[in-house]
């Protein structure tokens, strides 16, 4: 049954969805004999030490919203947190954002040989595919369409092209339309694929979809342009990362741009348009709206 959510704040909605996640996670990361015991370790480390859960949570509340069950869309929502969390370890790594502190924690290349960093964000990236395929719960067609949309949102065509452009842009001064390609790609397309990858695994028609995809694009570019925000004026032992890295490593972000008021009128007309595409449902949809107007006030 999906949890209810009149009866929960929104806030105790969150923490109940994040222990469902974190306790699924658990059962599908390897253990110490599955592999070289560095590795498993190395993969839960990541992957256990926090996070806001975002992606696996927006995947149960598309599914919900399309009518399907939760439980159904859980394996899908385990496997986007792996791609996710294998993007973080490969953003931090010194080739890459060269950064020292991730989810409150040393980063993992801080505590691991940076091989075993490579290779742990290999292996989580490789198992959300072997989740899926695996999946009872999907129909072998849900299971296909789950992968292309996966694929699609984090490969060249996504989040991966997005990060490149991320690093082509450095030190460069770019345009605004360029910008929004970066933040679409390196963060939009994964939080979209969330949320239709969840209304794939609630049987959601063509119409729900595309609805979806409007919602996902708005608060895909909001929730970058909001972390583009907190890296200025956020407090770092909320957001468990250093603040400031956009700066020191010459990176264009909205603020840089557009600068702090004009960033924060299209972080909310982002979200704004994210909430008109929900327009046709009634509170089925909440969660959705509750997870947008977050995006826009979170401190970490
Ligand atoms: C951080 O993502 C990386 C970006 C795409 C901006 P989150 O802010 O969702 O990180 P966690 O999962 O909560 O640690
Ligand atoms: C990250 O963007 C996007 C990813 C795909 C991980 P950032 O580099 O701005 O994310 P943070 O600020 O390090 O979390
Ligand atoms: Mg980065
Ligand atoms: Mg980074
Ligand atoms: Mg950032």
């Amino acid at each position: 049954m999906n949890q209810p959510l009149r009866t929960n704040t929104f806030k105790e909605y969150l923490v109940a969805q994040k222990k469902i996640i974190d306790a699924a996670l658990d059962r599908l990361l390897p253990g110490d004999g599955d592999c070289p015991r560095s590795l498993a370790r190395a993969m839960r480390y990541s992957t256990m030490a926090g996070g806001k859960r975002l992606r696996p949570i927006l995947c149960l509340a598309a599914c919900r919203t399309v009518g399907g069950e939760e439980t159904d869309a859980l394996s899908t929502a385990c496997a986007l947190e792996m791609i996710h969390t294998y993007s973080l370890i490969h953003d931090d790594l010194p080739a890459m954002d060269d950064d020292d502190l991730r989810r409150g924690h040393p980063t993992l290349h801080r505590v691991f040989p940076e091989g075993t960093a490579i290779l742990a964000g290999d292996g989580l990236l490789t198992l959300a595919f072997e989740v899926i395929a695996g999946d009872r719960a999907l129909n072998d067609l849900q299971a296909r369409l789950i992968m292309l949309e996966l694929s699609g949102g984090a490969g060249y065509s996504g989040m991966v092209g997005g990060q490149q452009a991320d690093l082509d842009g450095e030190g460069q001064d770019i345009s605004p339309e360029a910008l929004e390609y970066i933040h679409a790609h390196k963060t939009g397309a994964l939080l979209t694929a969330s949320v239709i990858c969840g209304a794939i695994a609630g049987d959601g028609n063509q119409e729900d979809i595309g609805l979806l995809r409007r919602y996902g694009r708005g608060i895909g570019l909001a929730f970058q342009i909001k972390d583009d925000l907190l890296d200025i004026e956020g407090e770092s032992e909320k957001l468990g990362k250093t603040i400031g890295q956009d700066a020191k490593s010459g990176k264009s972000t909205y603020p840089s741009i557009w600068g702090i008021e004009a960033s924060r009128e299209k972080l909310d007309q982002a979200i704004a348009s994210s909430l008109e595409a929900l327009k046709a449902w009634g509170e089925e949809a909440d969660p959705l709206r509750r997870i947008a107007r977050y995006i826009g006030t979170r401190e970490k």
